[in-house]
């Protein structure tokens, strides 16, 4: 199966930024490149990156977040259905740097609105240092895996998860490779038992955490690894391009 390779771009990127990126990008992505190649750049960025997808089709359009409302007076917000208007295929939900301030129910409202407007949810989960120290990990995922079960009938056969332990995001830490797999492997057999109507193939799980040009293609060779979510790494056109470019 092909994997899924991202770019959060968090806060960074400027207008001639966004240009000079996807006219790189183009230029020396590999034909051969198989893989689903998401960028996601900040709201502000998202109109221009839309004219380089419709021009170009090398990759898919994806927004960080958005609100957990629809049409409703709020000031400097962004929803589900505008992201949708604007070309967005993916929206991040519940990203451990925006998680914080948001509790699990409004979390799971904005799941509710990407799936309403026919995007498809890249949802967050991972736990943070002092949950690893203290042998969290999988109950935390657990946990946090409850607004993809609750929601399950709104997903059309296709759940995509990103692994992020919060500890490894931008710390140039990861876990270990046999971690990473176990971790991934728990992911899918939690929502296999909860949701028996859904098959392993319909669940993507994503690593993301310190990724980078060097360690890319031994996760993504990892069992249970169907993609990559890249922060800092995704910011270096040249890094991020020969990471798509990687033979696996
Ligand atoms: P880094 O790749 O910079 O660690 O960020 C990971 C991340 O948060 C991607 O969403």
């Amino acid at each position: 199966m092909n994997k899924i390779i991202a770019a959060n771009w968090k806060m960074h990127g400027n207008n001639n930024f966004v240009s000079d990126y996807f006219e790189f990008f183009t230029k020396n992505l590999k034909n051969k490149c198989n893989n689903e190649i998401i960028i996601f750049p900040s709201y502000l960025h998202l109109d221009k990156a839309n004219i380089f997808k419709k021009k170009y089709n090398s990759f898919k359009l994806g927004a960080q977040s958005c609100h957990f409302n629809n049409k409703i007076a709020q000031t400097s917000s962004i929803s589900a259905d505008m992201l949708s208007d604007i070309g967005c295929d993916y929206v991040l939900v519940g990203h451990s740097e925006w998680r914080n301030n948001n509790d699990e129910k409004t979390i799971s409202h904005i799941l509710q609105n990407v799936l309403e407007n026919n995007m498809v949810p890249i949802y967050c989960v991972g736990e943070n240092l002092s949950e690893k120290e203290n042998s969290k990990t999988e109950s935390v995922i657990e946990t946090q895996l409850k607004n993809i079960i609750d929601n399950s009938d709104l997903f059309n056969n296709k759940i995509v998860i990103a692994y992020e332990p919060v500890w490894a995001i931008g710390s140039g830490l990861t876990p270990e490779i046999s971690v990473i797999s176990f971790i991934h492997s728990y992911i899918k057999s939690k929502l296999l038992q909860k949701l028996p109507s859904l098959q392993e193939k319909d669940i993507m799980v994503l690593y993301g955490g310190s990724v980078n040009l060097k360690n890319t293609k031994e996760i993504l060779k990892t069992n249970n690894v169907d993609g990559v979510l890249i922060g800092g790494a995704s910011i270096n056109i040249e890094e991020f391009t020969n990471i798509c470019n990687e033979k696996l």
